[in-house]
């Protein structure tokens, strides 16, 4: 017993990935207000979820963005220009960039960047049968990195296109953003800002009724992908989290243009994780992640002061999403 104990620890300190996410955890937890950082939900199962959400009839994004890449293609792709290199921040299943491929004229090289390596490598495995012309070389590693560097650009790449799709920088706080923003606008424009940029999805504000539903969907999905982060913890840091004592809770923030998500403690408890006690109130929550929504010209604001150019914009209709290119140069 003990010396099962005793490997484990053991074992954690040769796994920096683990390390962290210990580190995070315990950081989060300690503090008087309690939080959780919103990229360790995808795990295998949390990813699962996610695709779930994504198909849920309340959660308009995903829909919305890919009728939005099925329709503008060609313009989104006339902008980028011919022998582009592609660089996607935070490559899934790499779904969406098929549709920029299939409109783009000769694109040389695509980078997907992604923290989880064995998944990216059989996309990007996948994706370089399907397009054989393309070089794909996938990157393993944390986008947000500030020390981030990508491989030298293909030799016969004019420009660098990034791709940021789904809203993902809605997790961060608009300093934040601007930070990624900054970031990307220097790994994009580092040789020859011609035909560089940055093409990124957006949400947009709404209705709140609309954004409550999105995060609040009848079917409980986006409850068990929120519940399920206690669920990682417990397996990967060996918590005791009682995943029925957490009410899951979202809700719209119309000052700050976000929703929050929260697991909410239903009693007085205490729970254990890695060995160390961590108590909670009836009532205290845990913050598990901010989804921000910007009007149009709030994002390109942002985008300006990261050094970018906003050089066009499509939106649905309804005005529920958007997608950008930030020019660079
Ligand atoms: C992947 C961060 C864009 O904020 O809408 C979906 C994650 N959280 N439902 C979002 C999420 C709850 C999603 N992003």
């Amino acid at each position: 017993m003990n010396h099962i104990v005793i490997q484990r620890r053991d074992s954690a300190r040769h796994n920096p990935a683990r390390a962290a996410f210990a580190a995070d955890v315990q950081a989060g937890l300690a503090g008087a207000m309690k939080s959780l950082p919103a990229k360790y939900f995808y795990d295998r199962r949390g990813s699962e979820l996610f695709e779930r959400i994504c198909e849920l009839p309340e959660y308009y994004p995903t829909r919305t963005e890919l009728g939005l890449l099925q329709r503008h293609a060609p313009e989104m792709a006339a902008l980028i220009g011919a022998d582009a290199e592609l660089v996607e921040f935070g490559a899934g299943a790499l779904q969406k960039i098929r549709l920029l491929l299939d409109a783009l004229q000769r694109p040389r090289s695509f980078l997907p960047i992604d923290i989880s390596g064995a998944h990216l490598s059989d996309a990007a495995a996948a994706l370089a049968r399907d397009y054989p012309g393309l070089q794909v070389r996938p990157v393993a590693g944390d986008f947000t990195a500030p020390d981030l560097a990508l491989p030298q650009r293909h030799a016969q790449a004019r420009g660098r296109a990034g791709f940021f799709p789904g809203s993902t920088i809605g997790n961060f706080t608009p300093e934040e953003a601007l930070c990624f923003l900054r970031q990307a606008a220097r790994i994009l424009g580092e040789d020859d800002a011609a035909g560089s940029g940055l093409l990124i999805g957006v949400d947009l504000v709404k209705d709140p009724a609309l954004l409550h539903a999105a995060y609040n969907d009848a079917a409980g999905v986006t409850a068990a992908f929120n519940r399920n982060l206690l669920q990682r913890i417990n397996r990967e840091l060996n918590g005791d989290f009682v995943l029925d004592q957490f009410a899951h809770y979202a809700f719209y923030q119309p000052p700050q243009q976000r929703i929050e998500m929260h697991l909410v403690s239903l009693t007085a408890q205490s729970v254990q994780v890695d060995g160390r006690r961590y108590d909670f109130a009836a009532g205290e929550s845990i913050h598990t992640e901010n989804s921000y929504k910007y009007t149009l010209s709030g994002f390109r604001r942002l985008a300006e002061q990261a050094g970018f150019r906003p050089a066009a914009a499509w939106t649905d209709e309804d005005g529920l999403f958007s997608l950008h290119w930030l020019a660079l140069g």
